[in-house]
This record gives structure tokens, sequence and C-alpha cells, in this order.
């Protein structure tokens, strides 16, 4: 079942707690985090006591998409302020299966990130390691660009790589999820779908999560 994962870096930051429910009364049910350093990605967002604030006004899995240098040193301090999931790009980690073992040791679910430029082929060794792949649509940094249509193939690569190695990771993408592209990356075979402008809309950010929920849906339906 196709499920929202949706980034609070679109949302209304006086008003976390509101926006987080009414995504969630709209079908959300992930929260994506969006972890940046203004190294790795030319923006800076939010750390740990972010997640701490969080951890209480949702029962939701916590979704931590660090695009951080050197996450190894920040792992234990997201695990410790309530990450349910930390996912961790390929092009920041030098000993990428030393990190994806160390999010596991802290009980954290694992995540690998691609970029648009990276290929699949590259996680190959690590694919039985990851409960997840998230797969850009855009390039890191800021919400609100245009979908590039490329992530498609890679997502369904990943599906087909899935079966032949006879694995179980789900599959997510983020960027420029919206209802003129969510069809597309759910027929590509994409299960957590990350969006923030799409769902977050001032006054109506329930019904556009609802929206956006009830095409992924219908997408999915379609294609059994
Ligand atoms: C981009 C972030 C995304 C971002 C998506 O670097 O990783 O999660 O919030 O925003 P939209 O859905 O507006 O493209
Ligand atoms: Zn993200």
């Amino acid at each position: 079942m196709v499920e929202l994962a949706f980034s609070i870096l679109a949302s209304d930051f006086a008003h976390l707690a509101d926006e987080v429910a009414a995504a969630e009364r709209g079908g959300g049910s992930i929260v994506h985090v969006d972890i940046m350093d203004g190294h790795f990605v030319p923006n800076i967002t939010f750390g740990p006591p972010m997640v701490e604030a969080l951890r209480p006004v949702t029962k939701l899995p916590l979704d931590c998409h660090l695009m951080i240098e050197n996450p190894d040193e920040y792992i234990p301090a997201f695990a410790s302020a309530g990450a349910d999931l930390i996912s961790v790009h390929q092009e920041t980690c030098r000993h990428l299966h030393r990190t994806l073992q160390l999010i596991s040791e802290h009980g954290v679910l694992p995540g690998v990130v691609l970029n648009p430029a990276t290929p699949v082929e590259t996680l190959i060794e690590v694919l039985p390691m990851v409960h997840y792949v998230l797969v850009m649509s855009v390039n890191p940094g800021f919400g609100g660009q245009k979908f590039l249509p490329l992530a498609l193939r890679k997502i369904a690569h990943l599906a087909e790589l899935r079966e032949e190695m006879g694995l179980k990771f789900r599959i997510e993408v983020d960027g420029g999820v919206a209802p003129e592209t969510v069809a597309s990356v759910v027929e590509a075979g994409a299960e957590m779908l990350v969006a923030g402008s799409a769902v977050f809309t001032r006054g109506k950010t329930e019904q556009s999560a609802r929206k956006l929920l009830k095409l992924a849906r219908a997408a999915e339906a379609a294609q059994s």
C-alpha cells in the first residue's frame, strides 16, 4: 500500500504541531524531516532538537532524511531524539556499509538516498541491509522544485533488482511529487511518497494531503 510521507520543510514552522495534525488527518502516515547542513546541500534547516520537539506531537514514524556531511557523527543524536527511520546519501558516505550498520545498531530503520546523478548500481552490495531506498527526483536542497523524470527509470530498476535479489526494501521518492506527477511514480514502483509543497497549502493542508493520496491510491489500484 502506498504511503504519504509529508515533508514538514514546506509547513508553517510557527504552527508545526497543527500542520502535522492536519497532514495526518488528510491521510499522511510518515513525517519526513529534511536535515540540511549548508555543506552537502546549499541550505540549512534543522537538527536533532526539531526531531525531539516533534516526537510528542505525533505517533507517526519520523523519517529523517540526512542531507549532511559526516552523517555518522550525528546518527546517535537523531536516534535518541526519536527518529524511527534515518536515510543517508550514498554521496556523503565513504563507508556506506558501516554507516548503515550504525543506524541499525541504534534501533533505527536504515535507508540510503540517491541523488539524480547517482546510478542505482552503486547500491547493489548494500541493498540487503536497507529498509528503504530513497530516489531523489530533484537535486536536494530546496522544496518546490520541478520533478525530474529520470527518477522513474531508477525506481523501476530498483523494483526489478528487489525482485531478482529476493529482497523486501521499500522504495521512496522525494521531490516534485504533486497531483501531476504522483501517478507516474506509483506506476514506476514507489511506495513511500514524499511531498512538501503539494501538501502544505496554508489552510487547505488536510484536503491537499487527501487529494494527493487519493490520486496515488487510484494509480496503485489501476495496476493490480
Ligand atoms: C528536497 C527535500 C524534499 C522537499 C520536497 O531536498 O529532500 O523532501 O521537502 O519538497 P517538494 O515536495 O516541494 O518537492
Ligand atoms: Zn527529503
